[in-house]
């Protein structure tokens, strides 16, 4: 079984920009990210360390993580530069009605972490 999480309005992310939601009860942090006119929601931590992403950059369909600069795929999370080496989890994003969710399985968010 699967559920949805609506996350936010789409127009509260512009291109270029990034957007962390809490969900799950304030748990879980999900980044929700426009590049490349496209949507991505990725786990809201590094998989190094616990670092929160929303103070990363965005380059050319990368997130670079600020605290020791491993860089992440937007499309799939994959670690492109040490020391992370575990992807970032990616969560499917759903547009409807003005609205981003993401359909993920039922229970806990998926999080990579070391
Ligand atoms: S905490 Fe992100 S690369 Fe180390």
């Amino acid at each position: 079984m699967t559920r949805r999480i609506d996350l936010l309005a789409a127009d509260a992310v512009a291109e270029g920009e990034m957007q962390m939601v809490w969900v799950d009860g304030g748990a879980s942090p999900v980044l929700v990210v426009r590049s490349g006119g496209v949507l991505h929601a990725l786990q809201g931590t590094c998989s190094h360390e616990y670092f929160e992403l929303d103070r990363g950059f965005l380059t050319r369909g990368t997130l670079t993580c600020p605290l020791h600069l491993s860089r992440f795929d937007l499309g799939d999370g994959t670690a492109l530069d040490p020391p992370a080496d575990l992807p970032l989890a990616v969560y499917p994003v759903v547009e409807e009605g003005g609205r981003v969710l993401i359909e993920v399985p039922d229970g806990p968010l998926a999080v990579n972490e070391d």
